[in-house]
């Protein structure tokens, strides 16, 4: 801050608390200290006010603010330029203010919250690189691990994947085997790092409404024994030749997905994001999806995202177990 406004802030921070003061002060002075049921003297919609002095508790702790406020700006930074007198704001002094990423000097939010993470990092920094070499599968067997994990998990991903990270319409359930881009540790750490783009071309206008009805049926009933609902007029067998021509491009020849390209498996009912039934079976296929998984690469870096990746990884690891163990 330049002196100027240093100047400015402090006599304009002073000058307020002090002007409030004498206010205070002012309008106490010749009131008397009895309460009485005397008026002021003017009603409006026969609302009245008492003409009594400010009650005590009040005014004593309206000055008991005005203690704090100046007691606060003689320990902390407050005053323009001033530091405060208490310790741990020397990063405040000219000749370290280049260590701000900003590269702006004086205290602000921001500073204390490079601060924070900066302590944050000496603390924790070795416990995440620790982990950051080692295989993301034996990172997934960590208890240690897996509750950091989790915690970011928390707080970066269950807006969107649902605290138990069970997924939520147009958002996948990453603890199943239904993977659209793949399972693999190392694939889910590029999914996460780089994000994912999936592209699902709309339909409607290169095979028709007809088209989308009969591919749709067609999809409908090749998920384990499901029927067309009634009065629909598709057909199902027009459908499957439909989806050779078209869709076996990304989705593959059994309809078991491709995961190079985010195409979803669609023989599985839990594996649809935007649902399985017929009408939105046609909605998807007619409009086509867009489906964004935001990259988190600037946002956490690798480490973090390597513990990211463990405890998704370990999501579906530990389901397989207990299946495993209930067969
Ligand atoms: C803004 C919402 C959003 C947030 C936040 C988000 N995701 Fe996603 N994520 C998605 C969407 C949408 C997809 C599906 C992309 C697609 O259509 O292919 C996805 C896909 C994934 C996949 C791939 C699943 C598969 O079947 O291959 C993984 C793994 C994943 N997310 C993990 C995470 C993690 C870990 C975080 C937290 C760092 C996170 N996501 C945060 C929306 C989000
Ligand atoms: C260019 C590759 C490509 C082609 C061709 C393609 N799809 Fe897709 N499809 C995708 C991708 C990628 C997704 C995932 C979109 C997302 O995650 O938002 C998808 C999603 C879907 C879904 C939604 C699955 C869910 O999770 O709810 C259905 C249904 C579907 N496709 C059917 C078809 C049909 C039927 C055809 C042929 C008419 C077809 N697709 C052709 C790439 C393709």
């Amino acid at each position: 801050m330049t002196t100027f406004w240093s100047l400015y802030v402090s006599v304009l921070t002073l000058g307020t608390i002090f002007a409030l003061t004498w206010l205070l002060l002012s309008t106490r002075k010749g009131q008397r200290e009895e309460i009485t049921d005397e008026t002021v003297g003017h009603a409006f919609d026969g609302i009245e006010e008492y003409d009594n002095p400010l009650p005590k508790w009040w005014f004593w702790l309206f000055v008991g603010t005005i203690i704090f406020a100046l007691g606060y700006l003689v320990l902390y930074p407050g005053l323009g330029n001033w530091k405060g007198i208490l310790p741990g704001y020397s990063y405040l002094d000219t000749d370290k203010q280049t260590e701000f990423s900003n590269g702006q000097p004086g205290w602000t939010g921001v500073h204390e919250w490079e601060k924070e993470m900066a302590k944050a990092d000496a603390r924790f920094g070795p416990i995440f690189a620790k982990f950051a070499a080692m295989p993301i599968e034996d990172v997934a067997k960590d208890p240690q691990a897996l509750k950091m994990g989790g915690r970011l998990f928390a707080s970066n991903c269950s807006v969107c994947h649902g605290s138990d990270a069970k997924g939520a319409y147009g958002f996948p359930n990453l603890t199943d085997n239904d993977w659209r881009w793949g399972g693999e540790p190392e694939t889910i750490k590029t999914t996460i790092m780089n994000g994912r783009h999936g592209v699902m071309p709309a339909w409607s206008e290169v095979i028709g409404e007809q088209g989308v009805a009969d591919v749709s049926a067609y999809v409908l009933t090749n998920l384990d024994g499901r029927t067309l609902p009634e009065g629909v007029k598709a057909d199902a067998a027009n459908g499957q030749k439909i989806f050779a021509a078209n869709c076996v491009a990304c989705h593959g020849p059994e309809a078991k997905g491709t995961p190079a390209m985010g195409a979803p498996n669609l023989t599985h009912p839990q594996a649809f994001i935007y649902g399985s039934n017929f009408a939105q079976l046609q909605q998807t296929i007619r409009y086509g999806r867009q489906g964004q998984m935001p990259a988190q690469a600037d946002l956490q870096g690798n480490d973090k995202v390597h513990l990211l990746a463990a405890y998704v990884y370990s999501l579906s690891h530990q389901a397989n177990e207990e299946t495993a163990k209930a067969d």
